[in-house]
């Protein structure tokens, strides 16, 4: 899985992290030994209400499937997420992509989706010399239930 294009690629440490803190709340998919899928993800500190995805990355031959809603569902089926009722993810306002995931999975919880930035184009610039990065809109979504999350993943 080496070209996700839009993704930002982390440290290997970064990753690392992921896996041995929020393994819980956090996902690959194999086929064959290959990595097609994969979503990092964690419940907020401040929120314990609230599961923070992080990034979402499926295969470029592996997409229009399904595959990303069902490893979003795998995740919020589980018993960390048992108290989840809110979904938070940051969003490139060109990603259409990511945004139908996530406009999608908000009308099969039967429920809404507030906008607002997160993180201004500026405040990447601190960081990053050459491309200009995009801002990061939250899509924060929610309020849903159990119940809602077992009915949409059925
Ligand atoms: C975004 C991404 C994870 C979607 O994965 P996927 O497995 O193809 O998504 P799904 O098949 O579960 O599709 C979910 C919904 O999004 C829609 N969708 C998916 N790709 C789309 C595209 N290129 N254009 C428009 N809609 C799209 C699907 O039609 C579906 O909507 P529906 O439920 O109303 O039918 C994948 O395109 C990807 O890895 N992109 C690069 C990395 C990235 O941008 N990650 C997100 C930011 S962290």
């Amino acid at each position: 899985m080496h070209e996700l294009g839009v993704l930002d690629v982390n440290s290997a440490y970064a990753y690392m992290l992921i896996g041995e803190h929020h393994a819980s709340t956090s996902v690959v998919t194999e086929i064959g030994g290959e990595l097609v899928g994969f979503i990092t993800a964690y419940i907020l500190p401040e929120k314990p209400d609230t599961v923070f995805v992080w990034q979402v990355g499926v295969a470029k031959e592996g997409r229009g499937r399904g595959l990303a809603t069902r490893m979003l569902f795998d995740i919020l089926l589980r018993d960390a997420c048992s108290n989840v009722r809110y979904l938070d993810t940051t969003i490139g306002p060109s990603n259409e992509p990511s945004q139908s995931l996530f406009r999608s999975l908000a009308r099969r919880l039967d429920t809404g989706i507030e906008e607002s930035e997160l993180f201004s184009s500026d405040m990447f610039g601190e960081f990053e010399s050459d491309e200009p990065h995009e801002p990061e809109i939250l899509f924060r979504i929610g309020p849903f239930d159990r119940a809602a999350v077992e009915r949409a993943s059925e």
